[in-house]
């Protein structure tokens, strides 16, 4: 680690209760345009790149998992010129980047309901997936046509198909077999969740995962939180006092 990334640090020692997996709610993109006088998908265009720089410095840092919440199952309600400039906006990025990616060792995971997105943005999903599925340097899980709800109900008729075979005992289901279940099976629950422009809720995200999570919520629009706005959510995240509902 560079003497500067450290600088930017609370110190040295702190260093050791980094979060392990950061999720982050990418609020704010068409209020930062519009205040800006700029078409909406401008500040979508802008925070993308902050995304990207948000990724290189979870790497830098040595943060293990970023998952950033891209689109819902809700954002389908939004104007079809503005669902379709994202769909594109998406694929653009995965063809262009996917390289860079790749060489800076991102392992990327799309999590959601993807069967029902166009068809040349499925094919750069599972193609980056593929490509990337061997690096460890930092995993990067994108949740697009993602909700929470949908994502338990299908934890749900997975697990009960299970049991209905015969191959799974219902006494034997435990928490760990849900999350098993879940998109993000592969990756611990997230120590900490980033919500950009003030709203104070969770908006369908991770709502089993995030139940002993860390919340810090900004007012800052996402294409603005840069890398100082990141290291005051972990200021923020490292004088929490995290007990799990425990006495300790
Ligand atoms: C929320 O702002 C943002 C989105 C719904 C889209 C986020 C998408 C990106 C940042 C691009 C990411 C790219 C990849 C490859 C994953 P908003 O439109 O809800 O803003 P508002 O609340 O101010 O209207």
């Amino acid at each position: 680690m560079t003497a500067q990334l450290l600088s930017t640090l609370p110190n040295k020692t702190e260093l050791k209760i980094l979060p392990r997996h950061v999720a982050v709610i990418m609020d704010g993109n068409g209020r930062w345009a519009k205040a800006k006088g700029l078409p909406r998908i401008e500040g979508h265009r802008r925070g993308a790149n902050t995304l990207k720089e948000t990724l290189r410095y979870c790497k830098d840092l040595g943060i293990e998992t970023l998952t950033a919440y891209a689109f819902s199952t809700e954002n389908w309600g939004r104007p079809h010129t503005e669902v379709s400039f994202l769909m594109a906006l998406f694929e653009k990025l995965l063809r262009k980047e996917l390289k860079e990616m790749h060489q800076e060792g991102v392992r990327i995971n799309f999590i959601g309901d993807l069967t029902i997105l166009p068809q040349s943005l499925q094919r750069e999903m599972q193609h980056s997936m593929e490509v990337t599925k061997n690096n460890n340097n930092v995993h990067f899980n994108v949740a697009i046509n993602y909700g929470s709800r949908h994502e338990m109900v299908k934890a749900c008729r997975a697990i009960s198909e299970k049991v209905r075979q015969g191959k799974l005992d219902p006494e034997t289901i435990d928490e760990d077999t849900i999350s098993n279940y879940l998109y993000t099976a592969a990756s611990p629950d997230p120590d900490l969740l980033i919500r950009t422009s003030g709203e104070m809720r969770l908006s369908n995200f991770l709502l089993w995962q995030l139940a002993y999570t860390e919340i810090y919520v900004t007012d800052i629009f996402w294409p603005d939180f840069d890398r100082q706005q990141f290291d005051r959510a972990l200021r923020a995240y490292q004088k929490r006092d995290r007990r799990y509902g425990k006495v300790l």
